[in-house]
């Protein structure tokens, strides 16, 4: 491939000046005058495109005809030059022409815009869109900041299992996984011979979270994350829900709460930091497009201490807040979305750790307070969005453990492994989970889930 890379022209374009270069890409703009023609060009390098200035006394009428139309496939020779109108920008100047593949005009990205709505229904090509490119590469750079800072502080990172026989968050939420068919299922006497029947010999589901088996890896690797496709059959229709997301749980022993929550906002601002660093064009494409003063705001997080609030101070402010709440305030109930967005937005104006649930509302996995009503549990919340962190320190204690399982009616013998890790060397350990899609969502702006991943998963809506 002879072809240079888009970027390279657009960055480092001095070192090009004059030069003959070969590029490829896709329309994404064009226009002519009496004696030229323009085409912007993308080839996924950068969110930006090159600008192609064609002579027509160069590039004859038919060759212009066939690759101007939106989204057609090129390769494109010519030579690079200074911008005429963009100071400091290049250009190419193209009189060579290969089509790669043609687009006709029903190709459905011809306008400018589009309604994030209407994207949905063409996943295949909304990608396309300068959205979707810049979704895409910041997406890419969280990811490799999230490993970035990790690995940098000595975190293992494991490969936990998708296929599971345990229910982590207790919520059965869960996506069975079967190969039995309706008809099998049919002869079945028994829901015990149907599952003995199945291919692992009992009921197994797709992971809700990688936390139990990250709780193995850390008791003897001591800090570990994960980083991968977590499922739930949550049948919420929201914008902030999705049956598949990616989660990143790192599991840390010897650490307590006060400890973990150090590392998550440490780790919340890294990540931020690094995409100021690397996404400077895509942040000002979304503080454009999504979010004014997204870069204010996010850079206000990175500089500011993230504000800790108990769970019972949350509910008394809640309690006084001068707002019609649709969900009831009451000391022992979950806070909803609209009780998160007002504290972190309306109180504090910045992210929150709300600590010290009530234990009845939170997983069994959760450390007891001594109180006796609360556990050591903390969620982070963000304006515009609410929850992106759901943490905890985990019960130690082998009695209080098992005790908090059998008071949620689960089964002891599904977890056999995982209450023994508080029999064999228990050490206080604490962990969390980041969903990879809430954070983009904060980042980009991007108000619902399902334009934050490449094909979203919801409830009633396999996008294809
Ligand atoms: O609060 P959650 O349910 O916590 C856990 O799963 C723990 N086992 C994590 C741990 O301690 N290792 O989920 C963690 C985060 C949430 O804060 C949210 O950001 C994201 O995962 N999340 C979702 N994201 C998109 N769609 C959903 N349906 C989500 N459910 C949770
Ligand atoms: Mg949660």
């Amino acid at each position: 491939m002879k072809n240079t890379n888009i970027c390279q022209i657009l960055k480092n374009g001095s070192a090009y000046v004059g030069k003959r270069v070969t590029v490829s890409g896709w329309v994404r703009t064009s226009r002519e005058s009496k004696t030229m023609a323009f085409i912007e060009l993308n080839d996924g390098t950068s969110l930006k495109h090159v600008q192609l200035v064609v002579d027509k006394s160069v590039v004859d009428e038919a060759t212009l005809e066939k690759v101007t139309p939106l989204g057609t496939a090129l390769e494109v020779e010519g030579v690079v030059v200074e911008s005429v109108v963009k100071k400091g920008g290049f250009e190419i100047n193209a009189d060579k022409f290969t089509v790669l593949g043609e687009c006709p005009p029903d190709y459905p990205l011809q306008k400018k815009y589009h309604t994030m709505e209407y994207l949905r229904t063409i996943p295949h090509l909304r990608v396309r869109t300068n959205t979707f490119n810049a979704m895409l590469r910041v997406r890419s750079k969280v990811s490799f900041a999230i490993h970035k800072f990790f690995q940098e502080q000595g975190f293992v990172y494991v490969h936990t299992p998708i296929i599971t026989g345990s229910d982590c968050e207790g919520a059965g939420e869960i996506f069975r996984v079967t190969t039995l068919s309706y008809e099998d299922a049919k002869k079945m006497p028994s829901e015990e011979e149907y599952y003995k029947a199945d291919f692992f010999g009992k009921r197994a589901g797709l992971t809700v979270s990688g936390q139990l088996e990250g709780e193995v890896a850390a008791m003897a690797m001591g800090k570990i994350y994960t980083f991968g496709p977590t499922f739930r059959a949550e049948n919420s229709n929201t914008p902030r829900h999705a049956a598949e997301f990616w989660q990143i749980e790192p599991e840390v022993a010897f650490a307590k709460l006060p400890d973990i929550i150090k590392i998550a906002e440490s780790m919340i601002k890294y990540i931020i930091r690094y995409t100021l660093d690397n996404c400077s064009d895509e942040i000002e494409f979304f503080e454009n497009a999504f979010e004014k003063g997204l870069k204010e705001k996010l850079e206000k997080v990175v500089n500011s201490d993230f504000a800790v609030l108990d769970y019972s101070d949350a509910i008394e402010i809640l309690k006084k807040a001068d707002v019609e709440f649709k969900f009831p305030v009451e000391w022992g109930l979950d806070l909803q979305t609209e009780h998160e967005r007002y504290i972190t937005e309306k109180v504090l104006g910045k992210p929150v750790f709300v600590t010290n649930y009530p234990k009845h509302i939170k997983a069994f996995y959760m450390k007891q307070n001594p109180d006796g009503k609360t556990v050591a549990a903390t969620d982070l919340l963000v304006p515009g969005i609410g929850e992106i962190i759901g943490c905890s320190e985990r019960e130690a204690d082998y009695d209080k453990l098992s005790q908090a399982m059998v008071e949620r009616g689960m089964n002891l013998d599904d977890y056999k492994g995982y209450l023994s890790l508080r029999r064999y060397g228990s050490v206080p350990h604490s962990g969390f989970g980041l969903g990879l899609e809430r954070i983009l969502m904060y980042i980009t702006g991007i108000s619902n889930i399902r334009d934050v991943e490449l094909y979203a998963r919801t409830a009633g809506d396999l996008m294809e």
